[in-house]
């Protein structure tokens, strides 16, 4: 949600700016700007629109600076427009700030500036933070303080990177509720949002906190406290190489991603599937272990795509560990006064790990006792630091804005974390094995889905104008229905619905007719005999069926229309599989809708705003 990167040392910055503004796009793609010193002159260039528009008009001009920031918007306050694009600037254009979060209080302190006599160019939260530092700097205090005092006028979340042209050695930077890391390199510096924007340049980086505050310069930087004590920080080294972060020859990073699941997966169980014992270890949860399992109750918490990964957590924790398990949107569970005890534990799915719903639930969930846990898959993200432990899902940097393999991994690590409690709980070491052997099979189970792409893509031809489509799926693949319908109306802007397949016939049936498609996730499962009927259902009432089911299942072929048939799996792990067509059904037809699938409208990758 909107991306930040900043540099100061001794190179040009514009091209180290836009390439990271590139590498951020998947923050936020609506408009996006610089701001940069150009021979001793204060310079801002913004546009509407992606950030290849704006390297077109920076191309054009030809400038140099040693220092400067630059911002990728996803609008919260204020229509997508050059004016509300970011740096927000002063009246004298001495001063840019870009800004990622929710200024909550900006109207207030808006009225407070404009009796002052400041005007305002745009419509956004951020420009208010502009001219109130402004009004502190005419006091003569300088940069450093007068964002200092800046911040504690406001209310709200904020990740944000300050230059001043009459200070032209320094960025300042601070956060409060959305992440902001320090790159640190020799004889340069930088900013940015997300370690993505940086690591062609450097791979030491510092992890910002809430609270704290940074000013950086070309070679050395000062953290410092929201009391204005100097900290000192931790260099942490990155371990992610720029290739991973690249399309790798495919057109789209979505489609890189579905395609590297055999791996992603892999990579999630690695080291931690026992095979031989048939359990699990997760070092993230040694320490809490007795608790966790001791819990009365567990509770899952997320948002999107990580609550559907949550709702099928639910049904393998359940089935094996028998403890009762809730699963709750992280934005609802906030704010309504949850009843929680030292007897729970609750797991905070994330792939960003920068969700703003989910961060304040576990915040929530923390400050009621319980035992509040993590599920992330960017390491260092704030969720994972905020949790009191966790797990990493090892899925590899996930940059297509609809979630793919990170769905597939936090599903392999719910499976190892089932294994871990079950076996504490007393999980039959017969069964322990089957769990283990199936999951250890899935990565290469996944490579033969993979090879279904090109049928898959000729559905897509077949499908791609319908206007509505209907996801069915009962018990561990009813999350699936969901996360199905989800992909597609997110790349596809096609009405996609998911539901459990028997309350089709308390609502949904009325949809049917011969122009709606409805997907039917139908392995051959304890509930496969159960969704025949509702495959009948729909027959009669003339819709077109797609089912997935297994491989060797002829008996279905003349009920449906289509089928797509994967390989078999245990039932807790079928989400796995069946999720994989999905995704494949909704990027062919987003793709052949020429739709632009890595940065859908209206979406960002990482929702750092409630
Ligand atoms: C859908 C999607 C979103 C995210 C949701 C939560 O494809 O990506 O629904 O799942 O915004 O994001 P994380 O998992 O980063 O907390």
């Amino acid at each position: 949600m909107c991306g930040i990167v900043g540099y100061v040392g001794n190179k040009n910055c514009v091209p180290i700016l836009i390439q990271g503004l590139k590498r951020l796009e998947y923050r936020g793609y609506d408009s996006a700007g610089i701001g940069l010193i150009h021979e001793d002159e204060p310079i801002v260039i913004k546009t509407k629109g992606k950030v290849s528009l704006l390297e077109e008009r920076v191309n054009e001009l030809v400038l140099e600076s040693e220092i400067g920031i630059g911002h990728t918007r996803w609008a919260t306050h204020g229509i997508p427009n050059e004016q509300n694009a970011h740096p927000h600037t002063n009246a004298n254009k001495t001063l840019f700030i870009i800004h990622n979060g929710i200024i909550e209080n900006f109207q207030a302190l808006k009225n407070n500036l404009i009796i002052l006599g400041y005007k305002f160019e745009s419509d956004t939260d951020t420009e208010v933070l502009a001219h109130l530092i402004d009004s502190y700097l005419n006091k003569g205090i300088n940069l450093s303080k007068s964002v200092q005092m800046t911040l504690n006028e406001v209310n709200g979340t904020y990740g944000l990177a300050v230059m001043y042209s009459k200070e032209p050695d320094k960025i300042i930077a601070a956060r409060k509720g959305s992440p902001l890391v320090i790159g640190i390199g020799a004889g340069e510096n930088f900013i940015a949002s997300d370690v993505s924007a940086i690591l062609a340049y450097t791979k030491n980086v510092i992890y910002l906190e809430d609270g704290e505050f940074a000013e950086i310069y070309k070679d050395r930087y000062v953290v410092k406290s929201i009391l204005d004590k100097e900290i000192e920080k931790e260099i942490h080294e990155i371990n992610m190489s720029i290739d991973e972060i690249d399309k790798g020859g495919y057109p789209h990073f979505m489609l890189k991603e579905i395609m590297e699941q055999p791996e992603s997966t892999r990579n999630s169980m690695r080291g931690r599937l026992l095979i031989e014992e048939g359990s699990a270890k997760l070092g993230g949860l040694n320490d809490i272990i007795d608790r966790l399992v001791n819990s009365k109750r567990i509770l899952i918490s997320a948002c999107g795509t990580s609550w559907h990964a949550a709702l099928v957590g639910e049904y393998m924790f359940e089935q094996y560990a028998r403890i009762p398990v809730e699963v709750e949107y992280a934005s609802e569970f906030r704010y309504r006064n949850p009843i929680l005890s030292g007897e729970d534990s609750i797991f905070f799915i994330s792939q960003s790990g920068e969700t703003a719903d989910t961060l304040a639930a576990l915040k929530e969930a923390k400050s009621r006792g319980a035992l509040a846990l993590g599920i992330c898959n960017v390491v260092g993200s704030t969720i994972a630091r905020e949790s009191m432990s966790g797990v990493y899902i090892h899925a590899g940097p996930e940059i297509g804005v609809a979630s793919t393999k990170a769905f597939t991994a936090q599903l392999v690590v719910l499976a190892l974390i089932t294994l871990l409690i079950s076996k504490r709980k007393g999980l039959k070491p017969s069964d322990g094995k089957k769990i283990a052997d199936a999951l250890n099979e899935i990565p290469s189970k996944i490579a033969q889905i993979l090879k279904l792409n090109d049928e898959i893509e000729q559905l897509a031809e077949e499908f791609k104008d319908s206007p509505n489509f209907l996801y069915l799926g009962r018990g561990y693949n009813f999350p699936a229905a969901l996360e199905g319908a989800l992909k597609l109306k997110e790349i596809s802007y096609i009405h996609a619905e998911g539901y459990p397949a028997a309350e089709m016939k308390h609502g949904p049936i009325a949809l049917i007719d011969e122009n709606m498609p409805v997907v039917f996730i139908a392995p051959k499962d304890s509930t496969y005999e159960k969704i025949l009927s509702n495959i009948q259902e729909v027959r009669a009432r003339g819709g077109r069926i797609i089912a997935i089911t297994d491989e060797g299942n002829g008996e279905i072929d003349k009920l449906v229309d289509h089928t797509i048939k994967i390989p078999r799996t245990i039932e807790m792990l079928t989400p796995i599989l069946t999720s994989i067509p999905l995704q494949l059904l909704a990027y062919h037809i987003a793709v052949k809708k020429a739709l632009d699938v890595d940065q859908p409208r209206n979406l960002a990758k990482s929702v750092t705003v409630e």
